[in-house]
């Protein structure tokens, strides 16, 4: 089982607090217990509240690719904006890009993908000639089992390495010269882009690049909603550091991405931090953690924080003839910067959020499902609500909505009973619910209602603009945390 501890991987010493556990390979298996998030529920209310849909679904669907709907394109930008501010905004050491997804082909063959992007596949021989990844099946193997086909028990073939990267053409003619790939990681814009930015930024080593965008990867068994699937969405950072100071950085960078997550109302105890074995590592790494998260499926992978080494400054400076160093004019050294790379799934990210939120409970004998999400992260902030649709309520209403809006992402219902309104402003996951009714006309009140705690509370229609940007802005802690 997991334990907390403060840890020591070789070379890099220091405490990093105790929001770290570690885990063992195997603790992979351990199943999500007690909690009411299972991945159906999950779907289903996403499917229900329009935050994902199956991608072309009027055609049957295409396998593992998936459509944000309104709410989950604004929770996943609220997810990537919280990620920008918390790594580019708020700190003076990392700067951001944001590089073409198709890339010279040469790219790839510089960053070793061409050759070693690949996982070991194996196709069962029996009836259902289903394809896996082997590595995949044999962590879910007991001692001295033999490795069949998990869905008809048949042979599978040997494994062969099957590279991830799509392929394409460039221009109207289809042949080798024209092939280029969809980048599989958005970190080789970054690195090409080494010289551009630190001149142009007047940064040097340490500092980061950041950057956000999608990457593709024909995956062998996605899966998991979108938790595995072949277009996704990174948040990179590639930190450039003195090769001196490399563990220095991991540590901080292992830190500051592990209170990301909790600071945004992901509960400690579903976070962990586990470290590569060497027969795991990426062919460019020489040390690498995984940020781990207890989705329903078990333990897994949420990001991955990595030591990088010069390994690609090296192998683009091989491949281009571009000398990507950096010369420290105090020292009088030059040297190529090693890089610590802290490497998140927005997808990845926006599951593990959705399913820390989710929960349900009873209130007067009916059940309610409501998203805890931390404030910052949830779509909608605030739902305008007239009591009725009559006696002039509805009007009130606009006019509140028009200055809460100047506020933050604010919504109007005034369809269906004010309990079932309620009921889908929970489950959207929105914190404050603004009801205006008949004492409304009367004193210019409304009624301010928190989703988490249910209290309601009177406020004038003049101050709620900045009763809300107050509670908006406050400290905020999951009542889970507390349960
Ligand atoms: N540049 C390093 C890199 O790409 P990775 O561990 O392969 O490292 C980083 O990917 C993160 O990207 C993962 O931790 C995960 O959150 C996300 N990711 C990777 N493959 C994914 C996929 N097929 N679907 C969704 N997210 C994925």
């Amino acid at each position: 089982m997991c334990q907390l501890i403060t840890y020591a991987s070789p070379g890099i010493e220091a405490s990093i607090g105790d929001l770290i556990i570690i885990a063992d390979k195997a603790d992979t298996k351990i199943d999500q217990a007690e909690d009411a998030a299972t991945m159906e529920k999950i779907v289903a209310l996403c499917k229900r509240r329009g935050f994902v849909f199956q991608s072309s679904e009027i055609y049957g669907g295409l396998a593992s690719t998936y459509d944000y709907g309104h709410y989950g394109t604004l929770l996943k930008n609220n997810v990537k904006a919280e990620w920008w501010r918390s790594v580019v905004q708020e700190r003076d050491d990392v700067v951001g890009l944001d590089a073409a997804i198709l890339m010279h082909p040469k790219t790839w063959e510089a960053s070793g993908h061409l050759e070693s992007f690949s996982d070991p596949l194996v196709q069962c021989n029996g009836d259902c000639k289903k394809r896996w990844r082997e590595d995949h099946l044999r962590e879910n193997l007991d001692e001295g089992e033999e490795l069949r086909c998990p869905k008809c028990g048949g042979e599978l073939s040997e494994p062969r390495e099957f590279n991830l990267m799509f392929q394409t053409f460039m221009g109207p003619v289809q042949d080798d010269q024209a092939r280029i790939y969809m980048r599989p990681e958005t970190a080789q814009g970054i690195f090409v882009n080494f010289k551009n930015v630190m001149q142009t930024t007047r940064k040097k080593p340490p500092f980061g690049i950041a950057q956000v965008g999608k990457a593709f990867r024909n995956e062998i068994t996605p899966g998991h909603f979108i938790f595995r699937t072949r277009e996704f969405e990174q948040m990179e950072i590639e930190f450039f550091t003195p090769p001196a100071d490399a563990d220095k950085w991991f540590k901080h960078w292992l830190d500051v991405r592990m209170r990301w997550y909790s600071d945004l109302g992901i509960r400690p105890d579903h976070l962990q931090l586990r470290e590569h074995g060497e027969e795991e590592l990426s062919h460019y790494s020489t040390g690498t953690f995984d940020i781990d998260y207890l989705f329903p499926i078990g333990w897994s992978e949420l990001e991955g924080i990595a030591n990088r080494t010069d390994y690609d400054l090296r192998r683009h400076t091989e491949f281009s003839g571009e000398k990507l160093e950096f010369y420290d004019q105090q020292s009088e050294e030059r040297y190529v910067p090693y890089v610590i790379e802290p490497s998140a799934g927005a997808d990845r990210a926006t599951l593990a959020f959705l399913v820390d939120a989710y929960d349900e409970e009873e209130i007067g004998g009916r059940k309610r499902t409501v998203l805890r999400l931390h404030p910052r992260l949830a779509p909608v902030k605030a739902a305008v609500l007239p009591l009725v649709s009559k006696d002039g309520l509805p009007d009130i209403a606009r006019e509140v909505l028009g200055a809460v809006r100047k506020v933050c992402v604010t919504e109007f219902d005034e369809g269906g009973s004010i309990g079932r309104r309620y009921r889908r402003q929970d489950e959207i996951g929105t914190p404050f619910g603004i009801t205006i009714d008949y004492q409304t006309k009367d004193d210019q009140t409304v009624t301010l209602r928190d989703r988490d705690s249910l209290e309601q509370e009177r406020v004038a229609i003049k101050d709620l603009p900045g009763v809300l940007d107050m509670k908006l802005k406050a400290e905020w802690r999951s009542p889970k945390l507390d349960a």
